[in-house]
């Protein structure tokens, strides 16, 4: 039987959750998607209406099938949770079902198990703010959408992961070096992010013999970081300072994460796998 996949974090073509999905398709598995409540509405007319099948073509031709796009919001885990006025929000009132154990509790309905569990997303209000400008609202909100969300993800979908299965999220090396402009307390949430990928490495090995690992991608023009500011910029300076002086494809990360969910992977767990032309290796620029 083929592989079954949730990736959470699609709302477009661009991001590193498409390459991923279609990296796993083009393996053979089956793709479900998670998508942020606000952009479910475009991102399924965009694919009902065709505009994403250039980018769905796989590389023996056929087309990336999405079995089911379920809609997502990752800060919160249960309905207790939300608030009165995003309860009500006109683009959330639309959709049902959408806090992280719902989600969970769904897909258990649809199919009963997945194999492989993606966290691709993150978001920090006030990422374009220095972090000694940041307020705790905006910290504490960047670890809740960026980090906290990839545990909660882990715990409700950890039940229904068969064993031997696999969950990998995306990092940034503004956990472990400076990147002036990475603020607002999202370079703390990738650090958080990466700690508790060995934490969650031991957990979900010794409980479910499900391996954890985590992707320090290199930078890619996605709408997320497109809103940060300095996607450009750092494009530019990964070309020029890299020991590979290319641009970085979404796919290259796609076809790592496609390793690392694959048997090809089964003695790794808890790492940081960095795919990003090695600039991470680099000391200073030359
Ligand atoms: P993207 O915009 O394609 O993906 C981010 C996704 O997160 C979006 O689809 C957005 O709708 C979703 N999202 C935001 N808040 C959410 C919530 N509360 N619940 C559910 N979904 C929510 O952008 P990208 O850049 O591909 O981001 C994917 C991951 O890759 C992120 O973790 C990001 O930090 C990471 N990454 C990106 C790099 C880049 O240069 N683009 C570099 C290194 C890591």
């Amino acid at each position: 039987r083929g592989k079954r996949a949730f990736i959470a974090g699609i709302a477009d073509d661009n991001g590193y959750g498409w390459a991923i999905a279609k990296s796993l398709a083009a393996a053979g598995a089956e793709i479900l998607v998670g998508t942020w409540v606000p952009a479910l509405n475009i991102f399924e007319t965009s694919l009902r209406r065709g505009k994403f099948d250039e980018s769905r073509v796989l590389p023996d031709g056929s087309l990336m099938e999405i079995t089911k796009v379920y809609p997502l919001d990752a800060v919160y885990d249960c309905p207790e949770d939300v608030p009165e006025d995003v309860m009500s929000n006109k683009r959330y009132a639309g959709s049902s079902k959408w806090t992280v154990k719902e989600v969970a509790e769904s897909v258990k309905e649809d199919f009963g198990t997945i194999d492989i569990l993606v966290h691709s997303l993150a978001n920090g209000p006030e990422v374009s703010k220095p972090l000694l400008e940041t307020s705790r609202y905006g910290y504490l909100a960047a670890i809740s959408a960026s980090s906290y969300s990839y545990v909660s993800l882990l715990q409700h979908f950890i039940p229904i992961m068969n064993p031997g299965g696999a969950s990998i999220s995306l990092t940034y090396i503004a956990s472990e070096r400076i990147i002036p402009g990475y603020g607002g307390g999202m370079s703390s949430a990738k650090a958080a992010l990466e700690s508790d990928t060995k934490v969650l490495a031991f957990e979900a090995g010794r409980k479910h013999r499900v391996r954890v690992n985590t992707i320090s991608a290199g930078p890619l023009r996605s709408r997320a970081a497109k809103a940060i500011g300095f996607i450009d910029m750092m494009i530019d300076y990964s070309s020029e300072n890299a020991p590979l002086q290319k641009e970085l494809s979404a796919e290259e990360v796609g076809n790592a994460a496609a390793f690392l969910a694959s048997p090809l992977a089964s003695a790794i767990t808890g790492t940081v796998l960095y795919v990003d032309n090695g600039l991470n290796a680099m000391g200073v620029g030359v």
